[in-house]
């Protein structure tokens, strides 16, 4: 057997960890595993296909980012490119792909990534290339796993963020704004914003409504509370607005934080400062959390390959790891539920929610 792993899309931490789990179990079983380099692109570049052995992935369980490289941008399906005019222009390359992976002799393929990766994984799959999923992402929106690896690390990078704010707002009586990644679903605002004893959270699974938000603040000014925090994940919305986007073209969304918080001082007069955490919370060690997660989920990725069951991803469903299938948990991406008991306990603390 000789196995390729790909880190596509945005990293995370434990992304290391999935691929010394995987190459492990592999080499147990006498296989040969390959790393394809940024993401899947390394299939279609200056043969960007490195040897993964025992030694390659020695003293990495620890370390954030990807040894292999990632990028958002390496679809095979839509590969950008420029043109002769300089203009970009998007082609087919997945044929390409295909005929690179058997030139490599390759039997199986793990991808490790979020929503698009396994997207492309399972178009691959389609195409005839074996394939068996990771799911990665801080945001932790992949459907079909209670957790994805990299969630519990941004989630301690952001509460910790949360924590020293309070003391600087409480010394300026200031209002702090922090914006936190969560493109569609709102987990690392709703659990560092609890676990950090947020005043408001704003997630894009509530559009918001500022009056209320600025009502939250005067009422702890009232209380004599005269600083607040409010955590807003990036792809939070008004009601009846759109999302913030910082640069259209590529779909980058941003901004959302210094909009409320400029809403913020002008409706309430209160002093107010926004920070954005951006990638600090995709960078760094992962937690024992996501260190254990990821080596549990790289190793049981080669099993299923060892069962042969193709087209299937890894899951976390306590206390198992599941196998689900890509297309089931590709339907169905996760958000944050309004009847859960994370959001009631939000709610019973006093946390405002927008609404
Ligand atoms: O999907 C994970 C994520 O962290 C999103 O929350 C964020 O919008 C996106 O990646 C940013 O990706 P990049 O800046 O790498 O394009």
């Amino acid at each position: 057997m000789r196995i390729a792993l790909s880190t596509g899309g945005g990293d995370a931490p434990g992304l290391n960890a999935v691929i010394r789990g995987a190459v492990l179990a592999a080499v147990h079983r006498g296989w040969e595993c390959v790393g394809i380099r940024r993401g899947f692109a390394g299939l279609l570049g200056d043969d960007q296909v490195v040897p993964l052995d025992r030694a390659a992935v020695r003293g990495i369980t620890h370390l954030g980012g990807t040894i292999l490289g990632a990028t958002n941008r390496g679809d095979p399906f839509k590969w950008r490119e420029r043109g002769p005019d300089g203009t970009w222009v998007e082609r087919d390359r997945s044929d390409e792909l295909v005929a690179a992976f058997r030139a490599h002799r390759l039997d199986a393929l793990i991808a490790i990534g979020g929503e698009g990766s396994l997207g492309i994984a399972l178009r691959l799959m389609a195409k005839g290339i074996p394939v068996v999923g990771v799911p990665k992402t801080i945001d932790n929106d992949v459907g079909g796993t209670v957790a994805t690896f990299g969630f519990d690390t941004a989630v301690a990078t952001a509460t910790d963020a949360i924590d020293r704010l309070h003391s600087t707002a409480e010394s300026h009586e200031r209002v702090m704004v922090v914006e936190v990644m969560g493109r569609h679903a709102g987990f690392i605002a709703l659990n560092a914003g609890i676990a950090g004893s947020a005043d408001v959270i704003l997630i894009p699974e509530i559009p918001f409504d500022i009056t209320t938000v600025c009502d939250k603040i005067r009422r702890r000014e009232a209380e004599g509370r005269h600083f607040s925090i409010v955590v807003v994940a990036e792809g939070a919305v008004p009601k009846g607005g759109s999302v913030s986007l910082l640069d259209p073209e590529h779909e980058r969304l941003g901004g959302i934080g210094d909009k409320v918080a400029h809403s913020i001082q002008e409706m309430t007069g209160k002093e107010t400062r926004s920070l954005v955490l951006g990638h600090l919370q995709r960078g760094g060690s992962p937690t024992t959390f996501d260190r254990l997660l990821a080596l549990r989920f790289g190793a049981a990725a080669v099993r299923l390959i060892a069962e042969r069951k193709f087209g299937y991803m890894v899951a976390l469903q306590p206390p198992i790891i599941a196998a689900v299938p890509l297309e089931q948990a590709l339907a169905a991406p996760k958000r944050v539920p309004l009847d859960s008991d994370t959001i009631a306990t939000a709610r019973d603390l006093g946390i405002s929610l927008g609404d």
